[in-house]
């Protein structure tokens, strides 16, 4: 697919915003730090503005508004030392970039195609981390008429639900309308900036090392091997039978059944571990973000805007996941989510307060770093959009026909996303290595057709 990009425009707060030096919570500092992509597609209807650039112009003003209550978004981090970071808001603005492309959005496909690199604006981390916008848009004019609007967004500023919470306002805005929810900009409720406690309560293993292959002294070999990206569908009976395996013979005194998240991220993990040929006694790790925005006393207020989720995870061995049945693993992660309590939310934050650096917590591939965690092979991580709002962005001229998660390329990464049509269906996105994804796929559906999820 052949892009042309048109015009670059800085855009800034519409109006004057606070500026100084905001201290990050530890969960801003922590895991993903680089920008996060994501995908939008429209396809033009007769409600469409007809000025040719009457879209990008509103585009402009309804970001340079929507950055005044979400001035944190068009500053600039500062790396502080330690492997820490500081926000520094100076309204130095995001960009908007204008492109064009040939082709049509039929020619598209699915619209899951890798091709999407193109149609989302790229991040020279070469240059320093103090230049480089939170925030950078693309917006693609198709032959067709048809639009798509790419996004990196700067996780060390926010995390998925504050993401989706600045692109709906700023639809919101688009369309005219006054803003729903106002960002609650203070992390000090994380507290962010103070200095370190107490000793931790708990021991936090999901900072230790996830397992490396047996036999192996690093990772270094498994980072380097080339990934491929998967976007594979599970209809609403594929998702029931799973869940239905899951919950065989749990007894009504046992609680509630597995959610879907647990079932089919008790799967994934068991086909990852079929299709990567782990011996027996070969430790996996599985990481689960888990929002903890709900689980505080009080919860974080409403509308926070910044990273309010923790990764933590279940430890099990190959055999053991595949001898057992589903709700085995089922059971492995709701335990690991179970931990994720107000105490351990600070003693978490109390357990990175009192590192001497940050940097072994990062995951800075992007930046060139091999340091951080590492949840490919013999390790996976399942994140769940299962329940974010991350469909019917309207900015005025219609809902999108698709969205995406971009390409998330790195080994064992993974997503679980609703279908949009509200047919019950799940999506998951899947980054796993060449040698491994086709058996990966074989695993992932013939499990669930022979009803066996045995060994
Ligand atoms: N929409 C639909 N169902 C909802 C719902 C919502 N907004 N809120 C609760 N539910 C119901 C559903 O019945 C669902 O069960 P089902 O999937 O079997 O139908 C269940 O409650 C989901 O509850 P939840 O507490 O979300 O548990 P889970 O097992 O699905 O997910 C976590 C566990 C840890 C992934 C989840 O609690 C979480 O933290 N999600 C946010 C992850 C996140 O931040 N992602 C973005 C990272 S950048």
């Amino acid at each position: 697919m052949v892009v042309t990009i048109k015009s670059s425009h800085v855009v800034k707060p519409a109006k004057p915003t606070w500026t100084g030096r905001v201290s990050l919570s530890e969960w801003d500092q922590i895991g993903t730090v680089t920008h996060v992509p994501t995908i939008y597609f429209y396809k033009s209807s007769p409600k469409w503005p007809t000025q040719s650039n009457a879209i990008i112009n509103n585009l402009k003003d309804s970001l340079s508004h929507a950055l005044v209550p979400f001035y944190l978004l068009a500053g600039r981090l500062h790396w502080i030392g330690r492997g820490r970071l500081e926000l520094e808001c100076n309204a130095m603005g995001v960009t908007l970039t204008e492109a064009e492309s040939e082709s049509k959005l039929e020619d598209l496909g699915d619209l899951t195609s890798p091709e999407y690199q193109y149609l989302i604006p790229n991040v020279d981390y070469t240059v320093p981390l103090h230049e480089l916008p939170l925030l950078l848009v693309q917006l693609t004019i198709f032959q067709c008429g048809g639009i798509s609007l790419g996004l990196r967004i700067s996780h060390a500023v926010v995390d998925g639900k504050s993401a989706l919470q600045f692109m709906s306002e700023w639809a919101r805005i688009s369309r005219g309308e006054p803003l729903g929810t106002l960002p609650f900009l203070d992390r000090k409720v994380l507290r962010a900036g103070d200095p370190p406690v107490a000793r931790p309560q708990f021991d936090h293993a999901e900072f230790g090392l996830p397992p490396l292959l047996l036999g192996e002294l690093s990772n270094a070999e498994e980072r380097k091997k080339k990934t491929t990206i998967a976007m594979l569908r599970l209809t609403k009976i594929q998702v029931e039978k799973l869940k239905n395996m899951a919950n065989e013979g749990r007894s009504i005194d046992s609680g509630r059944g597995y959610t879907r998240y647990e079932t089919l991220t008790g799967h994934v993990w068991r086909s990852a571990c079929k299709a990567r040929r782990h011996k027996p006694e070969q430790p996996t790790a599985l990481g689960v973000c888990v929002d903890s925005r709900g689980r505080m006393q009080p919860p974080l207020p409403d509308g926070y805007f910044g990273n309010a989720s923790l990764d933590v995870i279940a430890v099990s061995q190959a055999g053991e996941l595949l001898s057992k049945p589903l709700g085995y693993a089922a059971s492995k992660i709701r335990e690991a989510i179970e931990t994720v309590t107000n105490e351990y939310v600070i003693s978490a934050i109390d357990f990175l307060k009192n590192q001497p650096d940050l940097t072994r917590f990062q995951d800075i591939h992007a930046l060139g770093g091999a340091e951080g965690p590492f949840y490919g092979n013999p390790n996976i991580a399942v994140v769940s959009w299962l329940t974010l709002p991350i469909y019917g962005l309207d900015f005025g001229w219609g809902e999108e026909i698709y969205m995406g998660p971009g390409t998330h390329d790195f080994d064992g990464d993974s997503l679980l996303l609703p279908s949009p049509n509200e047919d019950g269906s799940v999506i998951l996105a899947i980054c796993l290595q060449v040698a491994h994804m086709e058996a990966f796929k074989k695993c992932f559906y013939e499990d669930i057709l022979s009803n066996s999820l045995q060994a």
